[in-house]
């Protein structure tokens, strides 16, 4: 009975419906001959506004043209000047902080490295400060050069309030993203402002995957290099541990494992090679390190401001790992330090 009742309504309504689309056409089929100049400036009317809609969904109307100023003192509106016609990767950092934004800036790092020169010509990157009143300019500066960051990669401060609108628009607005700093694993954004084209992408990303959005999917592929890679000539990837996957995520855009003093990857380091340090440090001291190396370096811990002072102050982060990660790690430390000791001796 219920549904007899259901489908009755169903076909009134339906009735009802092609009634109202029949109505309409009639009386456009009515106004169309006495009105047809008024008509066509309506249909184009509405034609335009539908196209600027389309076009201003990313443009200046979305973005805010906020004004902002550099490392080097250089004013900026971010739309005209920081992402207009560009292809960008933006992520938001403040300088005192202490997990994740070291390991975010030495990550991309190494996208900028991989890109090379084309950062600053096609590629552009930039890091803007959420913490503007301590990050000046001249502070910005300075933590750039601790970084070595190279040019084409600019470090952007202004006024607090405009930038959280600025984060908000880009879908990177977090409360409290200093206190948490889980939530700061997506503060990368990669985009085309002219095609429209924007990702959220997490630091932890492999650096390579990034280069190629970057250099390539971005940009339609337009310099796409001879000699692709085929997939049935691609190596067959190792299953990694715990330890190795951590490693390589967290660790590795800092540290090295044998890197020959004049190698690139040794020019490129950050921190400290780390082949074999399971040896010379003690186990607690290494547990302690990686659980809570800021602590250490706060309580002054001999090793850790000796280290610190090697390393241009660049601080080792903290990245909150669990007991079982910092076990994992360990344990891939000292395999990694005894496979590269062997490869050494063969
Ligand atoms: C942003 C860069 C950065 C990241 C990411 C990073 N470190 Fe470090 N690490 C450093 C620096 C710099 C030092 C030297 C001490 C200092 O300046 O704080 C250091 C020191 C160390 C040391 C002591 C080395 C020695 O000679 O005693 C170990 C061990 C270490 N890091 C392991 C790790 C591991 C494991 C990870 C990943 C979970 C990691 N680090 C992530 C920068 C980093």
């Amino acid at each position: 009975m219920t549904l007899d009742l259901r489908l009755a309504t169903r076909g009134i309504t339906a009735f009802l419906l092609a009634g109202a689309a029949f109505a309409a056409q009639a009386s456009d089929d009515v106004a169309a001959p006495h009105d047809h100049a008024a008509h066509m400036a309506a249909m184009q009317a509405a034609a335009e506004a539908k196209a600027a809609a389309a076009k201003s969904r990313w443009n200046g109307d979305y973005f805010p043209n906020i004004p902002l100023v550099d490392q080097d003192g250089n004013h900026l509106n971010f739309f005209d000047d920081v992402i207009k016609d560009k292809v960008v990767a933006i992520n938001f950092i403040f300088t005192s902080c202490t997990d994740s934004c070291p390991l975010e800036t030495a990550r991309l790092r190494e996208v900028r490295q991989i890109l090379g020169d084309r950062v600053g010509k096609d590629v552009f990157f930039y890091s803007i400060s959420i913490d503007p009143e301590t990050d000046t300019p001249e502070v910005l500066k300075a933590y750039a050069e601790k970084y070595d960051t190279g040019p084409g990669w600019r470090f952007l401060t202004g006024d607090k309030d405009e930038i959280i609108l600025l984060r908000k628009r880009l879908g990177l607005y977090l409360e409290d993203i200093a206190k948490d700093s889980t939530d700061h694993n997506l503060s990368l954004i990669i985009g085309n402002q002219s095609t429209g084209r924007w990702m959220k992408s997490s630091p932890f990303e492999n650096p390579h995957i990034l280069a190629t959005q970057l250099g390539s999917w971005l940009h339609n592929w337009k310099d796409r290099k001879s000699g692709r890679n085929d997939y049935a000539k691609a190596p067959e990837l190792r299953k990694l541990t715990r330890g190795e996957e951590l490693f390589r995520t967290r660790c590795a855009a800092c540290h090295t494992f044998g890197a020959a003093a004049e190698s690139v990857a040794s020019l490129r380091r950050i921190g400290p090679d780390l082949k074999g340090v399971t040896d010379r440090r003690e186990q607690t001291w290494l547990v302690r390190w990686l659980s809570e190396p800021d602590r250490m370096i706060a309580e002054k811990d001999p090793i850790a401001t000796a280290l610190l002072a090697e390393y241009r102050n660049v601080m080792m982060p903290n990245l909150r790992l669990s007991r079982v990660d910092v076990a994992a790690l360990l344990e891939f430390m000292r395999n990694e330090s005894a496979r590269v000791v062997a490869q050494a001796a063969r």
